[in-house]
């Protein structure tokens, strides 16, 4: 990756990188860890980035609402995004505010979408994080890859859909000629950049 020219073409290229690894589904960035706050400490840990809406500074990723990151948003809605890239050496680091879609018309869409085998991460009987005796995805016994897909309309319910509108942004770029981080802040009508030593 060549360096940055300039602050607009660091925090532009940056959000391009993103749409791009969400509509190939491939590449680091399509894993990004997420972290909120629990228990008085930061909770991490990685999701599958789904969906950049660049207009609206959006980052989307599904989740399982009985999950304990669902139960820290509700009492923080702040998310931070880590993206790491190993061989374009950009990290990305994105906070904002969440909101989420469950059982409605948005989150619907996006479920219409998934066939068995993407819906198994919310149709477990139990919540996620339940402690059991043995190592099992909790499905039901008659679960099965070729199952009808009316079959797993059960686990709707804990689909669900976090959206993270971005209000602010930290990119490393690392680089033989010189490293260069820059910090970003959506004011209202666009982003108020400032270089930062790395
Ligand atoms: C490569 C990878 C992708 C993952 N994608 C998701 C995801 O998109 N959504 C999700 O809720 N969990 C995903 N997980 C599992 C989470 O990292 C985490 O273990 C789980 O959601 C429970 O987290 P919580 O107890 O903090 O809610 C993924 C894990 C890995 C390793």
């Amino acid at each position: 990756m060549k360096r940055f020219k300039n602050l607009e073409e660091f925090i532009h290229d940056s959000w391009h990188l993103l749409v791009k690894a969400a509509i190939k589904r491939s590449g680091d960035y399509q894993t990004p860890v997420i972290g909120t706050l629990g228990d008085g400490q930061a909770a991490m840990r990685i999701v599958v980035l789904r969906e950049v809406r660049l207009q609206q500074r959006q980052l989307v990723f599904y989740t399982d609402r009985r999950s304990e990151k669902m139960q820290e948003l509700e009492q923080n809605a702040r998310l931070n995004w880590l993206f790491w890239d190993a061989r374009k050496k950009v990290q990305l680091r994105m906070s904002g505010e969440c909101t989420w879609h469950i059982a409605d018309g948005d989150s619907r869409k996006y479920w219409e979408r998934l066939p068995v085998q993407g819906r198994k991460s919310y149709a477990a009987e139990q919540p996620p994080g339940t402690k059991v005796e043995t190592p099992t995805e909790g499905l039901p016994e008659d679960w099965s890859e070729d199952m009808p897909l009316e079959q797993t309309e059960y686990a709707f319910d804990n689909f669900t859909v976090v959206v993270c509108t971005v209000d602010q942004v930290q990119l490393l770029h690392l680089h033989g000629e010189g490293h260069q981080r820059a910090a970003f802040e959506w004011d209202g009508s666009g982003w108020k950049g400032s270089w930062l030593i790395p």
